[in-house]
């Protein structure tokens, strides 16, 4: 799908819709107030259309959808879709709006898609970013594990109308964001035989190949000899070998900056001996290495994007969490890489540990800042839903950095407390720490644990995205099934130079 701009000021005269011949028109309409899209649809349309509109009662509400075939008239699709209260309009409510309505069009049958929508209160450039990539990614339809394709068609067009000279100067990024997210997508929706620790190395090294990222993978017995026990100890249990990954952007003009973006890569995680119950999703634990997924998906678009001044480390201790005779037991004390000994009181709660050493081996690289993905407690789904994913930070920059890419890629965080009381929730009597907390306050005392795994004042951040890898329902701009969480708010943060 090809996207660009057709800009107000360049001969089209002042009515944008009346100008579009390219056979399908998407129109974002306010539930209240008059702005001029409505009177250019009014133009185009005749001008009966509160009529029509009141005939097949549609108020303009978010999420609302209308479609109007146009027989023998160009463009002979129509589609009119509610973005509601002008006063509540912001950038998630436009990507919902422009995904929903693209979506239609296509559906409809039009190659050649054109779409405005008012853009009042956002800056021209974002607006049109983030309608192409909703566009985009609204259209995203996994059909890989399917014997026989289910026949479909893409748009070859996508206009965005209406907007000023300014707004054309983001999409060049479009399409590398993009695939990063449809790779993110991807690998959490690919089932557990498929995207094995070996699976996700492999991936790594594709990236590496095809965008001129430095890959240095480390077995099993190279991690024993960096006393990776805690990382070892989860793998122990699975028939399929560990895949400790490390990919490297290095940017051509040299850097400023140093960032680890460190990703769970648990490929099924089954509980182990603390093995998950009726109820507890098992089934669905093929998204456990969801960080993983966000952080190659970003290292996609950062290789393709080439961002000048910062280098990224991109770091998974990929695994799967089993039973076996060889699994670990509920009481097991295991010894991470920076000495620091761990009583498993829980072998479900797997995440951390393989994190611990990953966030060891990310400090020895002395980065700037370092940022973990995990689908890491059942607790942070209770506490934030579907939407929005736990943030945790010793760095208010960071974490404000972190908040205004995730703003501006249409991603939710909200920051949760590193509160130092909790820590009691760890002790342990025989070992340096316990691996699980008490239940109230989980994904609290996860990020806790984390924290004794992070050199002292290095800006760490840590996003707990067990709520928003998934979505059954589908949501904005991401059909049912796995979001791409955190591919965005990567990328936009490095983007403007990783501030932290
Ligand atoms: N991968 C799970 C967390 C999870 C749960 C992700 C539900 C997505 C949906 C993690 O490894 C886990 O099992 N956490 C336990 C921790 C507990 C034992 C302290 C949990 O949240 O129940
Ligand atoms: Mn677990
Ligand atoms: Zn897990």
């Amino acid at each position: 799908m090809d996207i660009r701009c057709i800009t107000a000021d360049n001969g089209a005269g002042d009515n944008d819709l009346g100008q579009w011949d390219g056979g399908g028109l998407v129109v974002g309409l306010f539930s209240e107030g008059d702005h001029p899209l409505r009177r250019q649809l009014a133009t185009l349309l005749g001008d009966d259309l509160d009529a029509l509109l009141e005939r097949r009662r549609f108020r303009a509400k978010p999420g609302e959808c209308l479609l109007l075939e146009r027989i023998g008239a160009n463009p002979a699709t129509v589609v009119l879709v509610g973005l509601g209260n002008p006063d509540h309009f912001d950038g998630a409510a436009l990507r919902a709006a422009a995904a929903k309505g693209v979506k239609t069009a296509n559906r409809a049958g039009a190659r050649r898609i054109g779409l405005a929508m008012p853009v009042q209160g956002l800056e021209a450039r974002a607006a049109a970013s983030a309608m192409a990539e909703a566009a985009r990614l609204g259209l995203y339809h996994d059909q890989r594990f399917r014997s026989e394709a289910e026949p479909e068609s893409q748009p070859e067009e996508l206009a965005l109308l209406g907007l000023d000279a300014t707004a054309s100067a983001g999409l060049a990024e479009v399409e590398p964001i993009c695939a990063g997210v449809e790779l993110a997508r991807q690998l959490v929706a690919s089932p557990p035989n498929v995207a094995t620790p070996a699976g996700l190395a492999e991936i790594a090294a594709g990236l590496a190949r095809d965008f001129d990222l430095e890959l240095q993978l480390l077995e099993r017995a190279d991690c024993e000899a960096l006393g990776m026990g805690a990382y070892l100890g989860v793998a122990q249990g699975s028939d399929l070998p560990p895949k400790f990954i490390h990919l490297i952007y290095r940017p051509a003009t040299g850097s400023s900056r140093r960032v680890a973006l460190v990703g769970k890569g648990l490929t099924f995680d089954s509980g182990g001996y603390n093995l998950k119950v009726a109820g507890s999703q098992i089934e669905m634990m093929k998204y456990d290495m969801g960080g993983s997924a966000a952080v190659l998906g970003a290292m996609r678009a950062i290789g393709q994007l080439r961002p000048p001044g910062v280098e990224v480390h991109a770091i998974v201790a990929s695994c799967e969490n089993m039973i076996s005779g060889n699994a670990i037991h509920p009481g097991d004390v295991l010894t991470a890489s920076n000495g620091k000994t761990i009583e498993v009181n829980n072998t479900d709660a797997e995440g951390r540990l393989t994190l611990a050493d990953a966030l060891v081996y990310a400090c020895k690289l002395e980065p700037d800042a370092i940022v973990d993905l995990a689908t890491l407690t059942g607790a942070c789904v209770i506490a934030l839903g579907e939407e929005i994913a736990g943030l945790w930070s010793v760095s208010d920059n960071l974490a404000a950095g972190l908040e205004s890419a995730a703003k501006a890629g249409g991603e939710a965080l909200w920051r949760m407390p590193l509160r130092d009381s909790y820590k009691v929730g760890l002790k342990s009597h025989l070992a340096d720490l316990k691996n699980t907390g008490p239940r109230p306050g989980g994904s609290i005392t996860a990020a806790l644990f984390l924290r004794d795994f992070v050199t002292a004042d290095l800006p760490w951040a840590h996003l707990d995205i067990a709520g928003t890898v998934w979505c059954d329902k589908g949501r904005g701009d991401c059909p049912p099934g796995a979001t791409g969480f955190g591919v965005r708010t990567l990328v936009g943060w490095i983007q403007a130079g990783a501030p932290a």
